[in-house]
């Protein structure tokens, strides 16, 4: 067994309640008006939080976690709106790379989602992806690779959706991802985002995410449960 710490991460209640619940020798603190979950799972350690909603709190809680916590890996956790026709509710993808489609400074001839000293597409760590490959496979799950752009915006809308899947090529599209992309890319943490899809970021976004985030987020929290498993071995 190795002696890394895990983070698991996700921003709503709904997202890591199913796995907290699996969690055992479970210490609960408060930091920063956040509570942090820290206890073991499998006989490895891991850290477990939930952000709050958009890309503030989820860059406050991913560098506590890293900061605070001392945590070497993290994984994130949770549900996302569907860009690509493949994707179906309830259906699993891991973020290729990241990206934030409201990040606009095109005012100074710069692209979207790009400024100055930064990058518009933040990749996730290539080992902990394959992992996730073999994982899937193990678990005859499908698993989709792809790009998911980040903002402070619950997208239900066909042309918004249209315009972030036709500039970044997105797949998918969600609150959080790239804050923590950004996050672990600066503190050379690895990580990983996986997301199951809850709704289609069209005008029945709100209903359907009403409606499926507490399965979709299911499929989701006991994948990164098997992560951690397969990081254990
Ligand atoms: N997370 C899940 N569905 C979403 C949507 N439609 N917009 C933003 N974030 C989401």
């Amino acid at each position: 067994m190795t002696s890394r710490k895990i983070a698991i991460m996700g921003a709503m209640p709904e997202e890591i309640e199913p796995i907290i619940s699996k969690l055992e020798n479970v210490e609960t603190m408060v930091y920063g008006a956040n509570k942090y979950y820290e206890g073991h799972y499998h006989g490895q350690k891991v850290v477990v939080a939930y952000s709050k909603i958009g890309k503030v709190f989820a860059t406050l809680t991913a560098t506590t976690l890293i900061e605070k916590f001392g945590c070497d890996t993290l994984l994130f956790s949770g549900v996302a709106g569907a860009i690509s026709d493949e994707l179906q509710i309830g259906d699993l993808i891991i973020a290729k790379s990241l990206c934030q489609h409201d990040l606009d400074i095109t005012a100074f001839g710069h692209p979207f989602g790009y400024v100055p000293e930064g990058e518009v597409f933040i990749p996730a760590d290539a080992t902990l992806l394959n992992i996730a490959k073999d994982v899937a496979k193990q678990k005859e799950l499908t698993l989709k690779e792809g790009i998911i752009a980040t903002g402070d915006q619950f997208v239900a809308d066909e042309e918004r959706k249209n315009w972030i899947g036709s500039t970044f090529k997105a797949d998918a599209l969600e609150m959080e991802g790239a804050s923590v992309a950004v996050v672990c890319n600066a503190l050379n943490v690895p990580f990983f985002i996986l997301r199951a899809i809850s709704d289609s970021a069209d005008m029945d976004a709100s209903f359907n995410f009403d409606e499926f985030l507490e399965s979709s987020a299911k499929i989701s929290a006991d994948f990164v449960l098997s992560m951690v498993d397969e990081l254990g071995q």
